[in-house]
């Protein structure tokens, strides 16, 4: 079975959740609120409603049912609880976040598991929170909490974690917008740069669409490259990848989202250096999704044109999709792809 990233860290949460003090102002208040950032796992919020906390949940990654915006809502909360992220810069950003939502004397909780980071996740508390204190250490998991002292150094949003860059595809250099989070933050990845040199080019009018957009590289390549008046989608279910995006490729079409069959086509090209991890297990779920659903949104004489690590059966799964399959570039660990046409229908016994 995969092992889901941090599996126990929301069950550990809640467990402690359930079993601390309750303070006499949370006992007498009968409407206390709590804020819970980026936890996908149900435990801790159930938690936090039975003992009758308003949980209000907030994500920037889509998944199914719940709502996903760039930033969290503004609050007050009686307190903030934040599922560690993947990086560093991330999980300073939520904490700052999390310190802006509360007032002074309430408190902030970051949890989760040795293998994020968690053991040394203490110094990334923005200034302005007291002390902090491993409240239950359990199951390779953790859970730091502090009360905040003082607001947050930083400004509250999103804009106060921008990072800007020059990056280059070969065409000249252009200012990129990352924020925390974002995939390849601060720099063009290699596997997209090699996709970009081989991308074809769309005819006038054509349509592109993006599958995995990130902040947008591969999007603002094939339009640059496109003839007049082209038009291209980003699909992508990170929304703060996706506010990156709104400021790199103004022209963009957005569409917070992971399914491709959900966006109407027909389009004359699909690029896409898709994920294939879920957390840290490898998987091609995405890719497998990607391969078989790319032939329902492409026009006729359309296009796919992606990048993998060569060593991915990616061919393979192309083949059953396409009747054209080709290796455009192959650099270091990665192969580009490029697949057209439907594959002939099987020929029947006579
Ligand atoms: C390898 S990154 C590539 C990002 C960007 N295209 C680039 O080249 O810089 C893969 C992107 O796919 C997104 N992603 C993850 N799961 C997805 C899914 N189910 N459907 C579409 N995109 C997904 C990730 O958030 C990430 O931005």
């Amino acid at each position: 079975m995969t092992a889901v990233r941090g599996e126990m860290a929301s069950p550990m949460a809640a467990e402690w959740a359930r079993s601390r003090p309750q303070t006499d102002a949370a006992t007498a208040s009968s409407a206390s609120t709590a804020l819970v950032l980026c936890d996908p796992a149900p435990h801790l919020a159930l938690a936090l409603e039975e003992s009758g906390t308003t949980v209000t949940r907030w994500h920037r990654f889509l998944s199914p049912g719940q709502k996903c915006t760039p930033w969290p809502p503004p609050g007050p909360f009686d307190e903030v609880w934040v599922r560690m992220p993947r990086s560093s810069l991330e999980a300073a950003m939520l904490l700052h976040a999390a310190a802006a939502r509360v007032g002074d004397g309430s408190p902030i909780h970051l949890f989760g598991a040795s293998d994020e980071g968690i053991r040394s996740a203490a110094r990334h508390f923005p200034a302005g929170t007291g002390e902090v204190q491993a409240a239950l250490i359990k199951r390779r998991c953790r859970l730091l909490v502090a009360a905040r002292v003082a607001p947050p150094p930083r400004g509250d949003g999103l804009d106060s974690w921008q990072t800007q860059v020059s990056i280059d595809w070969g065409t000249g250099p252009r200012d990129w917008i990352f924020y925390p989070g974002v995939f390849a933050h601060g720099r063009l990845d290699a596997a997209t740069t090699l996709l970009i040199e081989c991308l074809p080019r769309v005819p006038q009018g054509g349509r592109i669409l993006d599958f995995g957009a990130g902040t947008g590289p591969l999007a603002a390549a094939a339009l640059e490259r496109a003839g007049d008046g082209a038009e291209v989608v980003l699909l992508e279910p990170d929304a703060i990848s996706l506010a990156a995006a709104a400021r790199n490729v103004p022209g963009g079409h957005r569409v917070l989202g992971g399914v491709l069959t959900d966006i109407s086509g027909p389009f004359d090209l699909l690029v896409s250096n898709p994920p294939v991890h879920a957390g840290k297990q490898q998987s091609l779920r995405t890719v497998e999704a990607l391969v078989r659903e790319a032939p329902l949104v492409l026009a006729h004489g359309g296009e796919l044109a992606m990048v993998a690590q060569r060593r991915l059966p990616v061919g393979d799964l192309l083949d059953h999709s396409f009747k054209h399959v080709r290796s455009a570039a192959d650099r270091g660990p990665f192969r580009v792809w490029r697949a057209r046409g439907t594959p002939d229908p099987p020929l029947e016994a006579s």
